[in-house]
């Protein structure tokens, strides 16, 4: 079975990922993860014993350390999954984002580029370097515009976008410049299990059930076009196999939606679930100052990997979105670990200019 370095496993979709590729036995897998803030060793914590499994904390921009795994493990592709990814915090702490996203990615490009290069041709031929991206890349649609296609010219918005946009550029820059094998995905919104409080789908079930407001910023029409978290493993694992070395592909859920419906969608699931008495989890909902920059419309036009590859999403938003819910209902656990001081700090931070903490 060949073996697959991810980093920034203990995250939302690298875990996905991890836990899925183990269960389907894709490969083997080492996960290096920093273990910040967004990540959670529980999410993986099923793979305990796993001898095809290796966890190693440490970051992406440590040249060294990245050497070593690779000559220890001599993995057939890296995943960069590894990121700090939430819009919010990039717009009060950019340098973090500039450190990580841009900075990490360029180190392990350049581990990753000498690795290859001493390989046997026919493991050269095999190796593939899959950096994981956003359609935040493309910036900003109205309305009446055409979804976003893999021809789009980069137009970042915030400090998040522009730095998963620059480390675009640097993996296309390897790959022309030294013929690294590389891929690289746009994928849009993924939701599902194991995601981190801050964001919006999961920050609303959790405010939802302590009885706290539910904070929509601005006009509440800002337009997602959500994907089930699985339905992004699978692409990523289609693209890995199959996918034409060099190109970029773009992953999407065909599923655009105002940020005021997904937030009304999960208050009645919730009024299902777990009844009020005379109350709907909708009386909640808190129209608040909007994000700086905020964009207002991503959509993906998926059409690439749909015809190419043969992949299109399984999941429902219905369906996924009450596999979501019901996930976070049936692990208070999960939900009371993540709740630290820190996403306390943060939730202040973020929240308490806007009137709601
Ligand atoms: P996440 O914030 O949940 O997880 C990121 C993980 O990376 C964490 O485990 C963290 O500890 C780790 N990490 C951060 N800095 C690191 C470093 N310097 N070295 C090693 N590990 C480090 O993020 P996510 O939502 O799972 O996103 C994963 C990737 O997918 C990111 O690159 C993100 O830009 C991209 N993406 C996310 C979405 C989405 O909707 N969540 C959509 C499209 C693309
Ligand atoms: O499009 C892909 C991107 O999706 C990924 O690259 C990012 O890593 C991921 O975080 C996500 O970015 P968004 O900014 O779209 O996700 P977030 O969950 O933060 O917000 C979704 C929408 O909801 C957005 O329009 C902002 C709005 N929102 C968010 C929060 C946290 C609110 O209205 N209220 C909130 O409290």
């Amino acid at each position: 079975m060949s073996t697959i370095l991810v980093t920034g496993g203990a995250g939302f979709i690298g875990a996905n990922f991890i836990l899925l590729a183990r269960k389907l036995q894709w490969a083997n897998i080492v996960n290096l993860d920093k273990l910040t803030y967004a990540s959670n060793l529980e999410n993986l914590a099923e793979l305990k014993g796993d001898k095809n499994y290796r966890f190693v904390q440490g970051d992406i921009s440590n040249l060294e350390l990245v050497n070593y795994l690779l000559q220890e493990y001599q993995p057939n592709a890296i995943i960069n999954f590894a990121a700090e990814s939430h819009v919010d915090r990039s717009i009060f702490s950019p340098q973090d984002f500039m450190q990580t996203n841009v900075a990490g990615t360029c180190q392990l490009l350049a581990a990753s580029r000498f690795y290859w290069q001493k390989l046997p041709l026919e493991q050269q031929k095999q190796f593939r370097f899959l950096q994981i991206s956003t359609d935040e890349v493309y910036g900003s649609l109205q309305l009446e515009e055409p979804a976003f296609t893999e021809d789009n010219p980069y137009a970042p918005n915030s400090p998040y976008a522009a730095s998963k946009a620059a480390a675009d550029h640097f993996v296309r820059a390897y790959h022309h410049t030294y013929g690294l094998p590389t891929l690289t995905t746009n994928c849009s919104n993924n939701y599902g299990p194991l995601q981190f409080p801050e964001k919006l789908i999961p920050l609303i079930i959790l405010n939802a059930l302590a009885g706290k407001s539910l904070p929509i910023y601005g006009d509440g029409q800002n337009i997602r076009d959500w994907l089930y978290v699985i339905d992004h493993c699978a692409a990523i694992y289609l693209i890995l196999q199959q996918g034409k070395i060099g190109e970029t592909y773009n992953i999407g859920g065909l599923n655009e939606q105002t940020n005021l419906s997904v937030v009304e969608k999960i208050c009645y699931m919730l009024d299902e679930l777990v009844p009020q008495l005379n109350f709907s989890y909708s009386a909640l909902i808190t129209f608040v100052p909007d994000r700086p920059g905020h964009d207002r419309r991503y959509a993906i036009d998926c059409s690439k990997i749909m015809t190419e590859l043969g992949w299109k999403p399984q999941e429902s938003f219905d369906s996924g979105l009450r596999k979501t819910v019901e996930w976070y209902l049936h692990n208070p656990l999960w939900v009371s670990q993540v709740h630290s001081e820190a996403y306390q700090k943060w939730l202040k931070q973020n929240y308490e200019n806007r009137g709601i903490v």
